[in-house]
């Protein structure tokens, strides 16, 4: 067996999960990978709370030393946010070491710059928990559909907006107390401006295009609208028409090559496979011209379905799976152009 050395960079929702992952699915993933993972340090802000909470990890709160500790070979990046995440990935990318981050809106905003210092030091990044929680959509886009112009991708791709849309749908509840449930279930950013106002959607949907349209594109380049003025009424009068309202995040190719951008609020006929999309999960349909339709399911929100992904890109990066692609396919090139986008 082949022990790998962890530096866990975060331990809220998502980093504890991964650590009871973990220890949860050792025996599994050594017997399936031949690996064992040694988390080595486990990053945090203070150290005396979190050793209070979940003692037996190695708490610190020194971020350097923990990246550059020559027995951490893989840096898992979970603590969200721009600052001081970004510097800590540059740190880890810079020695070579590959990052494992769920972190979409660092990478919607600085993706570009980062996967380029990734490439010119020998490292890469894998952001499969980035979108779509636990579906593995990042890894069906950019390998399992990679024959297949992609002609348009469709999808529910934020937890807490289709929580609020859900609870308001069926159970008649206001929209604050379905945004205080979605907070509670540990859905929602520290900042649930970033769901509600269809900004974390987009964050996904630049992400999701990048792969599939091989182009740049980021975040200022979609139109956005969110669910914050949405009233009961509105969802009870789609409702008497036969629709269901979901926040849907749509790229599309035009003919002239150009792409159309967008995320709003949008009536679902009932009839349609994403009204029936409830509470957390998330929903994303590919059309692929040689596969045609393909819809990936499941949880895209909450703490272990987003462990999930994390361990995969893990497992996958330890194997080098992931280097390997990252060398070979041209995940976010450095050349690659800005998007074309269709005004709104
Ligand atoms: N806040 C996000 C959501 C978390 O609600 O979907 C998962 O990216």
């Amino acid at each position: 067996q082949t022990s790998i050395g962890i530096c866990l960079l975060g331990c809220g929702v998502v980093g504890s999960g991964v650590v009871k992952l973990l220890r949860e699915q050792r025996e599994l993933l050594a017997r399936r990978t031949n690996l064992a993972f040694d988390i080595r340090h486990v990053v945090v802000r203070d150290v005396a709370k979190h050793a209070a909470g979940e003692g037996n990890l190695p708490y610190t709160s020194n971020a350097a030393a923990a990246i550059d500790d020559p027995a951490v070979q893989i840096v898992i990046e979970v603590m969200g946010g721009r600052d001081p995440a970004l510097a800590h990935i540059e740190r880890a990318l810079k020695l070579g070491k590959p990052v494992v981050t769920a972190n979409k809106s660092l990478l919607a905003e600085r993706g570009p710059e980062l996967f380029s210092l990734a490439r010119k030091h020998g490292s890469c990044i894998a952001f499969e928990a980035s979108t779509g929680g636990g579906i593995p959509i990042i890894d069906a886009i950019s390998r399992g559909l990679v024959a297949n112009r992609i002609d348009a991708l469709v999808g529910i791709v934020n937890g807490t907006c289709n929580v609020i849309l859900t609870r308001m749908t069926r159970n008649g509840w206001s929209y604050h107390q379905a945004l205080t449930e979605a907070q509670k279930l540990g859905f929602a950013e520290a900042d649930p401006t970033l769901d509600v106002s269809g900004r974390d959607a987009a964050q996904k949907l630049a992400l999701l295009s990048g792969l599939a349209f091989n182009a740049r594109v980021a975040e200022k380049d979609i139109q956005i609208e969110g669910v914050a003025d949405l009233q009961s009424a509105d969802i009870k009068f789609a409702g008497d028409l036969g629709y269901v309202i979901k926040l849907l995040a749509i790229a599309e190719r035009q003919p002239d090559g150009r792409l159309a951008l967008r995320v709003h609020p949008t009536l679902v006929s009932k009839s349609d496979v994403l009204a029936e999309v409830s509470g957390p999960f998330n929903a994303i349909s590919v059309y692929g011209h040689a596969l045609g339709h393909a819809l990936f399911y499941g949880r895209g929100a909450g703490q272990m379905p987003t462990a999930s992904a994390v361990v995969a890109d893990l497992v996958q990066t330890a194997i080098g799976v992931v280097p390997l692609a990252f060398k070979k396919l041209n995940i976010f090139p450095d050349a690659a152009e800005p998007a074309q986008i269709l005004p709104a």
